[in-house]
């Protein structure tokens, strides 16, 4: 997992087994985010696609993030402390036509500079709703996730609400319509937060990264540089760099 930590900042031992959660802040634009020594791990997605139930889903503690039947509900970049050694991120989603667009615009241009500008962000989980066909504004942001050599993750979400067969056919058809945009096509993952299913590969993608990030520091202790990337880093998967301006 291509991610822009700096390994020299970390010499903690971490460890995926999340023995404490804790609400670290809310902050409404990149400047109000805390310090940058935490490595990092956002989710993304639409309004209302489930990433504040994931992210409880993957700490282990219902109630942490707030949850709501009602689109657009979560407005700040808010922070969750997991074992002292590293951060969820519950990020604004995009896509709700109902939020007076002078805010919608100051939520999007936070979450934007967030996602370029952050350089302790691992890995962005980017949730699709399995539920559906391939939305437009799902695809314009994953090329603009790609475009911006965000290092990101599908997470296709809801799993239990239709047919395995129905969830296999959307998400074939989503990776068909952003193929074009990648070398290698992104990782990809369902789950489903009601279930409390895809916990342990998701929990996987956050080991590996940390694991990295420690072996990265461990190497800078010895002395030796950090090790050449084994996997193609977000910027080489892309094809093309179009000009994107913020789809959503
Ligand atoms: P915003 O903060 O508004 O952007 O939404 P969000 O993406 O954080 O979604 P949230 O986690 O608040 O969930 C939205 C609604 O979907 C809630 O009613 C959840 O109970 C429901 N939901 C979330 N995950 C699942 C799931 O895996 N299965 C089902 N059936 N419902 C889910
Ligand atoms: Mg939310």
């Amino acid at each position: 997992m291509p991610g822009r930590f700096d390994a020299t900042l970390s010499l903690t031992i971490f460890n995926v087994n999340i023995a404490s959660a804790i609400f670290d802040c809310s902050a409404p634009d990149l400047d109000s985010c805390p310090d940058e020594s935490l490595p990092e791990f956002a989710f993304i997605g639409r309004s209302n696609v489930g990433k504040s139930s994931l992210l409880n889903m993957l700490a282990g503690q219902e109630g942490l993030a707030r949850v709501s039947p009602t689109p657009g509900f979560t407005k700040l970049i808010n922070m969750f402390t997991i074992n002292k050694t590293w951060r969820l991120v519950d990020l604004p989603g995009y896509g709700y036509a109902h939020l007076a667009k002078k805010h919608s615009a100051k939520f999007n241009k936070a979450v934007a500079r967030y996602l370029k500008h952050r350089p302790n962000l691992c890995c962005v989980f980017a949730l699709i709703d399995s539920g559906l066909e391939p939305q437009a504004m799902d695809v314009e942001f994953i090329e603009w996730l790609a475009a911006n050599s965000v290092p990101f993750v599908l997470v296709f979400t809801k799993t239990d609400k239709i047919s395995v067969t129905d969830v296999q056919a959307n998400i074939a058809a989503f990776k068909e319509r952003i193929a074009a945009w990648f070398v290698q096509p992104p990782t990809s993952f369902t789950c489903s937060a009601e279930l409390g299913q895809g916990r342990q590969e998701l929990l996987g993608v956050i080991d590996e990264s940390l694991t990295a990030i420690q072996a990265e520091a461990d190497a800078a202790m010895q002395g030796a540089g950090p090790e050449p990337a084994r996997e193609m880093s977000a910027r080489e998967r892309h094809k093309k760099r179009p000009d994107l301006a913020r789809p959503w």
